[in-house]
């Protein structure tokens, strides 16, 4: 089973990443041929400095590698080590209806919001398809706000089978990745960068202590009896067993236990939990080229994998001599 995923290089890593996303991506490496890339092409319909695209993308392959992605069972590249992608989106988009496009709730959100849209934006799913369906990928793990692409990629590889009358795309599946657990925000709404609610996971650690201690609570005083039911107990689950969960929320429920000391033990928790990854990425990072070696390695083989169906569709399409 062949599975890939793009992740955008947007900043760095928070806690609802991590839970909502990387640690399945990771956890995927042993389930079949995992294929994860940074999307730098795609940032650039969002993102206009050129320092910035390249920090935040060496940063998501360090976070990534320093979460247990390890290239030996998956490959890991940079979107646009494979130009090659390039011509697959313009094949791709040649069978794109307009109308398909236009529905995307990607770009249809940004009309209504009246944020000035670019041809990049209009056809980032056409790109999109263009990732998935040169490995002929069976499965994409994807957040739910990616469900629309993944429809339309499927759309797009029928059109263009249909087109030349050849089964030259696989449609692939996708695999929502259903949050595994409630990531709250400091505030309480969904951990998220455009909300500055998040816990950074490796942030220096003065700073993860800032958030936690910023994590918004009632006015319940230490003897009452707490709602277990809010961000911050949510929070705290994120890091506890199940047994350990049931005896302190229980413990939270009877009164005594003040929302200082619970913010005290996540905080001992999530940086413990986050330690040793912490300590692997600072080793990465002291080693730039070895990681640059990794993307290499990882755009080599994507290529390897990818050339094939391309040439499949080029060939059907009629380009190139015969
Ligand atoms: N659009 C995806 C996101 O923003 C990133 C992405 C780009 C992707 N190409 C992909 C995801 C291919 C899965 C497959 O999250």
């Amino acid at each position: 089973m062949r599975i890939l995923s793009g992740i955008q290089p947007s900043g760095e890593l928070h806690i609802g990443n991590y839970f909502g996303a990387v640690q399945q991506h990771v956890a995927n490496q042993d389930r079949g041929e995992a294929i994860y890339f940074l999307a730098d092409y795609h940032s650039m319909t969002s993102l206009r400095d050129a320092g910035e695209r390249r920090r935040y993308t060496l940063d998501l392959a360090l976070d990534y590698l320093a979460c247990g992605l390890d290239p030996a069972r998956a490959v890991l590249y940079r979107q646009s080590d494979l130009p090659e992608l390039c011509e697959l989106a313009w094949i791709l988009t040649t069978v794109t209806p307009m109308g398909l496009l236009e529905r995307a709730h990607s770009y249809k959100d940004k009309v209504a919001a009246g944020i000035p849209i670019d041809h990049g934006l209009f056809a980032y799913p056409v790109l999109m398809a263009a990732d998935i369906l040169i490995y002929n990928a069976d499965l994409v793990p994807v957040g739910q706000d990616q469900k629309q692409h993944l429809e339309m990629t499927r759309d797009i590889a029928q059109r263009f089978n249909h087109t030349y009358g050849q089964e030259v795309f696989r449609l692939p599946e996708p695999q929502i990745l259903e949050a595994v657990a409630v990531v709250p925000g400091i505030d309480g709404r969904k951990m998220s960068k455009s909300y500055d609610n998040t816990i950074r996971m490796f942030a220096p650690q003065k700073q993860v202590k800032k958030a936690v201690m910023g994590i918004v609570t009632d006015s319940t005083p230490v003897e009452d009896p707490k709602d277990t039911d809010t961000a911050l107990f949510q929070l705290w689950s994120l890091f506890a067993s199940p047994d350990d969960r049931e005896a302190f929320f229980a413990r939270a429920r009877a009164g005594g236990l003040g929302y200082g000391d619970v913010k005290k033990d996540l905080l001992e928790r999530l940086l413990a939990f986050f330690e040793p990854l912490r300590e692997r990425r600072e080793q990465l990072a002291k080693r730039p080229d070895d990681v640059e070696d990794t993307l290499r390695d990882g755009a080599a083989r994507a290529r390897t994998l990818g050339q094939p169906v391309l040439e499949a569709a080029r060939e059907a399409a009629g380009l190139g001599p015969a």
